[in-house]
């Protein structure tokens, strides 16, 4: 199984990655998951991630606190689009599993010291706060992923919280650029793709019908997520984004992507934490990220619905 950590502001599509990872132990070690402020601050985000924990029945799983804001930023968060709670839709119960009391930070640094270099995977489903901070703390383990499976950014897609900027590279555009430029292996999944994977009701239906609390909760997950997004995405459904990290690790062959050099607006407000991807190379700068640019969507929510049926 290959090792992952899950770096992660929760957020309902957030908890369906989760999920769908902590429902394939075959093919993943979930380490450990890492909390980071983002869709709501960190108290709410560590609390989601252990409603989830639980939910899954894994109340056995390491999850850690790590940074409360972005680098030099405030704090922009999302709860027009999560709700109040960052978790809204379902009604599941308080947690009563630990937080660790080690910085998820620390956790990040400690576990690729730990571990051979090349076997650890991160799965950075938030904003790059805690990715950018452990290697700024700790050079030496830029080396040491096997690579960073992250959702965020955007191209042809427009931005989903400015014209230009996906949510994840606007809230610390400063840590992207330094994740972006440590030479470490990166794949993203960008808005391209997540609005390519959008629940319709026959896909949501299909999750309330696994029947189990896990299918009636992600049913209840992604439904309030539509509120949001219906009438932008032509009512077929909301984008289910931060899965696509899971679905790529589980089956890449689903996927289409192209290696590109990806760099980062930290100047401009205008443009704060637009992805500028350098689609035909025109700048001779060296590849740094593969793009994933489409999906097989009926391929991946089969996937996903079976998968999530399995917990
Ligand atoms: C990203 O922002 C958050 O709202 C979602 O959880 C996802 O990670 C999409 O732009
Ligand atoms: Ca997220």
């Amino acid at each position: 199984a290959r090792q992952i950590i899950i770096d992660t502001d929760p957020g309902q599509d957030d908890a369906v990655a989760i999920l769908m990872a902590l429902a394939c132990p075959d093919m993943f070690e979930v380490l450990g998951i890492t909390c980071v402020a983002g869709n709501v601050p960190l108290d709410l985000t560590t609390r989601n991630a252990r409603v989830i924990c639980e939910l899954a029945g894994r109340d056995d799983m390491p999850v850690f606190a790590g940074c409360d804001r972005p680098m030099g930023r405030d704090l922009v968060t999302a709860e027009h689009v999560h709700g109040r709670s960052g978790l809204d839709g379902p009604h599941l119960p308080e947690p009563t599993m630990p937080l660790q009391s080690t910085h998820a930070v620390d956790f990040i640094v400690d576990t690729l010291r730990a571990r051979a270099p090349g076997t650890v995977t991160l799965v950075p489903i938030g904003p790059l706060t805690n990715i950018a901070t452990a290697f700024r703390k700790a050079p030496d383990i830029i080396a040491r992923p096997r690579e960073i499976v992250l959702m965020g950014g955007a191209h042809f897609a427009h931005g989903n919280v400015t014209p230009t900027a996906e949510f994840n590279i606007h809230v610390d555009p400063r840590a992207a650029q330094e994740v972006f430029r440590s030479g470490a292996r990166i794949v993203m999944l960008p808005l391209d793709v997540t609005h390519k994977a959008l629940v319709t009701h026959a896909r949501n239906a299909a999750f309330r019908a696994i029947g189990t609390p896990v299918g009636r909760a992600v049913a209840d997950l992604t439904g309030f997520f539509e509120r949001y997004n219906p009438a932008r995405h032509g009512g077929d459904g909301a984008p289910l984004h931060d899965p696509c990290t899971i679905g790529w690790l589980l089956r890449p062959d689903l996927f289409t992507a192209r290696e590109v050099n990806v760099e980062i607006e930290v100047q401009s407000e205008l443009t704060m934490g637009m992805t500028v991807v350098d689609w035909w190379g025109v700048t001779g700068r060296a590849a740094n990220a593969t793009f994933v640019h489409d999906i097989d969507a009926t391929g991946f929510f089969d996937l996903l619905t079976d998968r999530l049926a399995r917990l």
